[in-house]
């Protein structure tokens, strides 16, 4: 589909164990939604996580433009802070620049969304440019074992 990507990383002695992988699609626009944005008065609350824009918020999430949106990325332990994350990243948003037309995903704003308390990530999306939204998303990740998590909406252009 070209407007989905996956990418595995492995190093060149161990083609058969996967080392990294990251996993991204570009969401088309939607008509007539507001923009998902945060706002300091709202944010994070049960019934409205998504309320309207502040002017020049670099976090806001504009739903009537095409986006990217990465859904999934890991590293081994063993190989974190080696630049892998970055290059994964880097390599899934060229192909899908290069596999849509390339003028409506110039400039593309990529996003995603990270747990609360995943200070780790938050970290390593601030350092690649990304911006973190003050806006709290309620109960985003639900999982049987482990309950829901909070999420926070990571916005950028890289
Ligand atoms: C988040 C994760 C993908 C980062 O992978 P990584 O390969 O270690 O990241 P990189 O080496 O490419 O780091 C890129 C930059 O971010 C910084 N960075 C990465 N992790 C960081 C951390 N925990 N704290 C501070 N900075 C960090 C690096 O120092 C690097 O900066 P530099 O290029 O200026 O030196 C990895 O920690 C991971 O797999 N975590 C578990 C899964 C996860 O949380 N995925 C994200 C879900 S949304």
């Amino acid at each position: 589909m070209p407007t989905r990507a996956c990418y595995v990383a492995y190093k060149k002695t161990h083609p058969s164990i996967p080392i990294g992988f990251i996993s991204a699609a570009i969401q088309q626009p939607v008509a007539a939604l507001p923009s998902f944005a945060p706002d300091d008065s709202d944010a994070g609350t049960e019934d409205s996580p998504f309320v309207s824009a502040r002017p020049r918020d670099k976090t806001a999430l504009d739903l009537t433009k095409a986006r990217l949106e990465i859904l999934t990325l890991g590293v081994l332990p063993s190989h974190q802070h080696c630049g892998l994350a970055r290059r994964l990243v880097r390599r899934v948003v060229d192909a899908l620049r290069m596999s849509c037309a390339a003028n409506a995903v110039d400039g593309i704003p990529i996003f995603a969304n990270v747990a609360v308390s995943n200070t780790e990530a938050l970290k390593f999306y601030k350092r690649i440019g990304l911006e973190v939204s003050p806006c709290i998303i309620r109960n985003l990740y639900r999982t049987l074992s482990y309950g829901s998590k909070d999420a926070y909406l990571v916005v950028g252009v890289i």
